[in-house]
């Protein structure tokens, strides 16, 4: 029972931190990267893509694609040096979850990070970002800081410009027709939504490989994710009302309060693992110590309010379906009284998907209902361990054995 009382407690004073200081901007204060490496923070907490790529051994290059509606994303491609003039074709993408970055693949260091893999085994890799988080947090017109228009945005945009842009960048650059795709929860969801809504586009894609794949919400399990998620849809109205756009992005106190605890080596395992754990499944000892200790250094990278409504609903409806702005306002915006569901007939490239029976975010029926309505699933792949979870896909240390032998050889097979 004191096992028990201690998760509670736990929990309450992480959600209390998440939501009750979400509103307060640290940015001004001077707790710079040298206070926190003084303050013996791990120094890839600290480092960003570019740097963590570098100080491993590997290249990366830095690009800017700018979206039809004026978004900023600065996306990387990473490569093993070794690897020069034995590259296997085509180009990769990767793209990450809610509320992560590229740098989330990066995490659990060069033995398990899905990134350093895949660039080990000669991959033109390019690793995408989505609006919202610090590395998409530029317009060419709005201010992040200023215009609310920014943040008016859900993966229902995420998907019709963002995945879209990426592609075509990452096709121009490299010179080829096709490429592959890797999407992780909303990195994949998003994937789908960009097929539903643009026309030719799953065409430019050989294979996509699903990891958690994120459509509807209709069964996660995880009580303070569903908890959260529709208290947001309900506030979402007061909350933009009164200026709050933007949430859990780095910079605010709710990551800074996570990154400070979480690097602390006595805290980081009792504390954020178990945290970690209770926000979505318990699967004790995947997630390295090392790895807890970086990964709140870049999570949570950012998103809007809006976006989380957006999952809010979800999980209110048993259907994969576009913003709910309400009956009168849909009515304006769609045409139609309900918001327009998306159509799964037009995800017609073959879609391999890897899930984890333990993952209390997604959830394998939500997948379930997912494989029966895409027309051309290829493979599903339930991860051998029982515990699998969803934040496993990036932060495990056993991604290694789990995931990465599957994406490897799907990928050999659309390559040549
Ligand atoms: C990453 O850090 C390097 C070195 O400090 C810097 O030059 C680069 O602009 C940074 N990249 C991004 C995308 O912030
Ligand atoms: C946000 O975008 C929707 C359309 O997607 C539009 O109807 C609405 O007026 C916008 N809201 C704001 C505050 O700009
Ligand atoms: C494609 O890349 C070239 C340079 O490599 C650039 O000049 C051109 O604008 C790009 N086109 C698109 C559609 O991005
Ligand atoms: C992680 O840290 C905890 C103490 O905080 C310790 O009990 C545990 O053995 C460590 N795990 C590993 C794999 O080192």
């Amino acid at each position: 029972m004191a096992f028990k009382a201690n998760l509670t407690l736990n929990v309450l004073f992480i959600s209390f931190a998440l939501i009750l200081t979400n509103v307060i901007r640290l940015r001004l204060l001077p707790f710079n990267d040298d206070a926190k490496r003084s303050l013996g923070y791990p120094s890839d907490s600290l480092l960003n893509f570019t740097e963590l790529a570098t100080e491993y051994g590997y290249r990366s290059e830095e690009h800017t694609v700018v979206t039809e509606d004026g978004y900023m994303l600065t996306i990387f491609r990473i490569v093993k040096q070794n690897c020069q003039g034995v590259m296997n074709g085509p180009p990769v993408v990767l793209m990450h979850g809610l509320l992560q970055s590229s740098d989330a693949w990066l995490d659990a260091g060069p033995d398990a990070g899905l990134a350093y893999l895949l660039a080990d085994a000669c991959f033109d890799l390019w690793v995408g970002n989505q609006r919202g988080n610090y590395y998409a947090r530029r317009h060419v017109r709005y201010d992040p800081d200023a215009d609310a228009d920014f943040w008016n945005f859900s993966v229902d945009e995420i998907g019709l410009y963002d995945v879209p842009a990426t592609i075509d960048y990452v096709l121009n650059h490299t010179h080829s027709e096709k490429l592959n795709f890797i999407g992780y929860s909303q990195g994949s969801g998003t994937f789908f939504i960009m097929c539903s809504e643009r026309p030719g586009y799953c065409d430019k894609v050989n294979v996509l490989i699903g990891l958690a794949p994120a459509a509807r919400q209709t069964y996660t399990k995880s009580v303070i994710y569903r908890i959260a998620c529709i208290t947001i849809a309900g506030m979402e109205g007061m909350l933009r009302a009164v200026g709050f756009e933007e949430i859990f992005s780095k910079g605010q106190l709710s990551q800074e309060l996570l990154g400070f605890i979480c690097q602390m080596k006595a805290l980081a395992e009792p504390l954020c693992g178990t945290g970690e754990q209770l926000f979505d499944s318990f699967h004790p000892g995947s997630i390295s110590n090392r790895t807890l200790r970086v990964m709140f250094g870049h999570f949570p990278a950012g998103t809007s309010v809006r976006n989380m409504a957006r999952y809010g609903q979800s999980m209110l409806t048993d259907k994969f379906q576009k913003f709910d702005f309400g009956a009168e306002k849909n009515s304006l915006i769609y045409g139609e009284e309900r918001p327009p569901q998306y159509n799964m007939n037009r995800v017609t490239v073959p879609v391999v998907i890897m899930y984890g029976l333990n993952d209390h975010l997604v959830d394998p029926k939500d997948i379930d209902w997912l494989v029966e309505n895409l027309p051309n699933v290829l493979s599903v792949k339930r991860v051998a361990d029982p515990l699998w979870n969803h934040f496993d896909v990036t932060y495990s240390r056993y991604t290694g054995k789990m995931l990465f032998p599957a994406v490897h050889r799907y990928l050999l097979k659309f390559s040549s």
